[in-house]
């Protein structure tokens, strides 16, 4: 039987739960648990900024016991970048020194990811889609409609504060995310062949 899952604002109190959430989907989309030896490196890319610095364009799926989903949007992905760099990433990386190059694994690739940031794509389709999103359900939540009740809050907030568009990427190892993405109306602004790729929404 489906349990009625409420749809709210993020509130502070959501972020343990929204690192654990990002962690158990991030196998393309699968639980990624096993992948990593530190359980947290994956959310400070993913998920801490986007709380810190844009919690009024994040909202998460709650039952009576707990959270079970989330959307992290921010409206502007140029200033997301130098804010992001100036008050998270430039402080998090020493606590997160490089692991030499020979070093596949996946914590060393997530260090990496806190190394490069989150600068904004620089192409001609930015101006367009300036906005950019993560999304993410417990396996529990899948299916029930709750991801496009996230994806419909997030772009009433867009849309209120003036965003023309909302851009995201999605790993080729994903196609049922790429599949929903499209149902609901995303295009693709830009394909890398067997890696990922960029889908964009227009908010006007
Ligand atoms: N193919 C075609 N249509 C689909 C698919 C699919 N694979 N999946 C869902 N849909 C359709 C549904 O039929 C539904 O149609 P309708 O509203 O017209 O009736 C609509 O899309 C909405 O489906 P939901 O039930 O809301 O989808 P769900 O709640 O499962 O959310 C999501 C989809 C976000 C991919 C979820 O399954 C999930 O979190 N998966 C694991 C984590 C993940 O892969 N996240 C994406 C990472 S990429 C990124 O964040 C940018």
């Amino acid at each position: 039987p489906l349990r009625p899952l409420k749809l709210r604002p993020y509130a502070p109190a959501d972020l343990a739960a929204i690192y654990d959430i990002c962690l158990r989907t991030a196998d393309a989309g699968g639980d990624g648990v096993k992948l990593y030896q530190d359980p947290w490196v994956l959310g400070h890319r993913y998920a801490g900024p986007y709380a810190a610095l844009e919690s009024e364009f994040c909202f998460v799926l709650e039952d009576s016991e707990r959270v079970e989903g989330y959307i992290l949007g921010v409206p502007d992905s140029a200033r997301f970048a130098r804010e992001s760099e100036a008050k998270w990433f430039s402080l998090l990386r020493p606590l997160y020194p490089l692991l030499p190059e020979t070093d596949k694994s996946e914590d060393a690739q997530a260090r990496r990811l806190i190394h490069a940031g989150c600068p904004a794509p620089s192409t001609a389709w930015l101006s367009q889609y300036p906005a950019h999103l993560h999304i993410d359900l417990l396996p529990s939540a899948q299916g029930q409609g709750l991801g496009r009740a996230l994806m419909e809050a997030l772009w009433a907030a867009l849309r209120r504060a003036g965003v023309p568009g909302v851009h995201l990427g999605v790993g080729a190892g994903n196609p049922r995310a790429h599949a929903f993405y499209l149902h609901l109306g995303f295009t693709e602004l830009e394909k890398v062949e067997g890696r990922f790729w960029t889908l964009g929404y227009d908010l006007r």
